[in-house]
């Protein structure tokens, strides 16, 4: 049913977030019946704003990035509450203003005041502006009274001690309660059924362990290269961008033990500790273990690229790399011995998201002429976007007189069962917020933990420079050096196209 009554309040409300992602969402939520009757939208903005600029703003980035067809009657009641005012966290006064308008749209809407603050800012922003709506006590909470809950958008730091930092400031103003910290990936369908998959099925969980899987792989393709985003991606990189949270998000669903509740505290607290269990490597070790790569001049999609380092507003002798592969392991019992290996890249061949289960072989090969070496591992593959499934390869008999082995896949489509959601993600993930529900959302623990886990290679590679650096192909499976990670351990990728 419909979340409760509340306000919906976005900083950064004129940015790209805002038009990309969450008017698309937010429509989607009303027409689905999921937002309350009693709901109004304001966005924050740091220079005046006539609500009428503000709403058509709203409207044209609905125009352009709407997931599914537009129903007037729908869009029209949702940008019917729609205001702006003007609040900057260094103008402490101005959240004055943010709070009278607040209590004026609240009793005109009567939303109870319930308070979504969606910070959809850079992340200069979290701290301050949470200090800010604290001072001004927007942010308060008494026992019985209503909800004042916080979405703090990605990057939430750049390496462990920023994220501990950003966590702390955030702690010391907000309970961990009230602070919603976004993943995307974690509102993706097929991110939230490998716990479905894993929990709610006799049939994996008992042989999903060191027993019985011999490793997995990981990877984000995306053919998308740096575009215009060189600024933010060249301080940024593969790493950062992807690995600390999207990738273990998808690693601590793998690898989690199953969790007593279906709860977001025993949820997260499994996550958190699949995560915390990583090897902590040593600067050699983070070397060893690691590829990192630049995309050099290639063509993808029939279009030639632009080398990483001649893209706009990236350094021409720049060390931040667009692609890297990490072996991990994990130090506990369900998975001593099990490398983890974790891939991701821009200006890739093709863009798909991947989770590989590669299960040990049979012990013997009793068929004639088929050594061991010639059957196929079995392989559970979740692919996670964009061709929605879960396959399972395993080995057939070829028909005919003699005995000849081929691999085979027993695939199950998204497609094939369920209407496409048409939807971005980002509903469940506000609904949830609305709904007071953080199983799909990290908690400080788990973003550290991730932080922890990729802080090894990031002291490695600042100290190694440009040594060690490799380029790859744009439009290819990424450097020669990722497979050889591999083929060191007599290993190799699933190929991406
Ligand atoms: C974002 C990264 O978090 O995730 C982007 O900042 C990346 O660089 C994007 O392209 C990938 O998301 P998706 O949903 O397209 O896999």
């Amino acid at each position: 049913g419909p979340a409760g009554p509340c306000c919906f309040v976005v900083f950064g409300a004129n940015g790209d977030l805002t038009k990309r992602l969450l008017v698309p969402a937010l429509y989607n939520l009303a027409a689905t019946g999921l937002l309350p009757e009693n709901f109004a939208i304001v966005g924050v903005m740091r220079r005046p704003t006539e609500d009428g600029e503000f709403r058509q703003m709203l409207v044209d980035g609905l125009k352009q990035f709407a997931t599914r067809p537009v129903e007037q009657a729908v869009a029209d009641k949702l940008f019917s509450c729609v205001s702006s005012v003007v609040a900057q966290p260094d103008k402490p006064e101005s959240f004055r203003d943010l709070a009278d308008h607040l209590a004026k749209i609240e009793e005109a809407r009567n939303t109870g005041g319930n308070r979504l603050f969606y910070l959809a800012t850079p992340p200069t922003g979290f701290a301050p502006i949470t200090h800010q709506l604290a001072e001004v006590g927007l942010t308060q909470e008494e026992p019985g009274g209503p909800w004042r809950r916080v979405i703090v958008e990605k990057p939430f730091g750049t390496d462990l001690a920023s994220a501990q930092a950003l966590n702390r400031q955030l702690l010391s103003v907000l309970s961990e309660d009230q602070i919603y910290r976004m993943d995307h990936y974690l509102g993706k369908e097929t991110v939230q059924n490998i716990m479905i998959l894993r929990f709610a099925n006799g049939l994996f969980e008992p042989i999903w362990n060191r027993d019985h899987i011999e490793h997995v792989q990981i990877s984000v393709a995306e053919t998308v290269n740096v575009e215009r985003r060189g600024a933010f991606y060249d301080n940024t990189g593969a790493l950062r961008d992807m690995v600390p949270n999207h990738l273990c998000q998808l690693l601590s669903l793998i690898a989690m033990e199953p969790p007593a509740k279906y709860s977001a505290n025993s949820v997260r607290s499994e996550k958190a500790e699949a995560l915390a269990a990583i090897t902590h490597y040593t600067p050699e070790e983070a070397i060893a273990n690691s590829v990192r790569a630049q995309y050099g001049a290639g063509t993808i999609k029939g279009e030639g690229v632009i080398p990483y380092r001649e893209a706009q507003d990236v350094k021409p002798d720049s060390t931040t790399p667009t692609y890297v592969a990490l072996k991990f392991g994990i130090d506990n019992w369900r998975w001593a011995g099990v490398p983890f290996y974790l891939r991701t890249g821009k200006a890739l061949a093709k863009r798909k998201t991947e989770v590989a289960i590669k299960f040990k072989d049979a012990p013997i090969s009793m068929f004639r002429d088929t050594a061991l070496s010639g059957m196929a591992q079995n392989v559970l593959v979740l692919d996670i976007q964009p061709d929605e499934g879960i396959t399972l390869h395993f080995n057939a008999k070829v028909p005919g007189p003699s005995v000849d082995l081929a691999p085979v896949g027993m695939a199950f489509k998204y497609k094939d069962y369920f209407e496409a959601a048409a939807s971005t993600g980002y509903e469940t993930l506000i609904y949830d917020c609305m709904i007071g529900d953080a199983m799909l959302f990290q908690r400080a623990d788990g973003v550290e933990a991730g932080w922890s886990a990729v802080q090894p290679f990031l002291d490695a590679w600042a100290a190694a420079g440009q040594a060690g650096l490799a380029t790859y192909e744009a439009g290819s499976e990424g450097p020669a050096a990722a497979d050889e990670l591999l083929e060191r351990d007599g290993r190799a990728w699933r190929s991406i196209s």
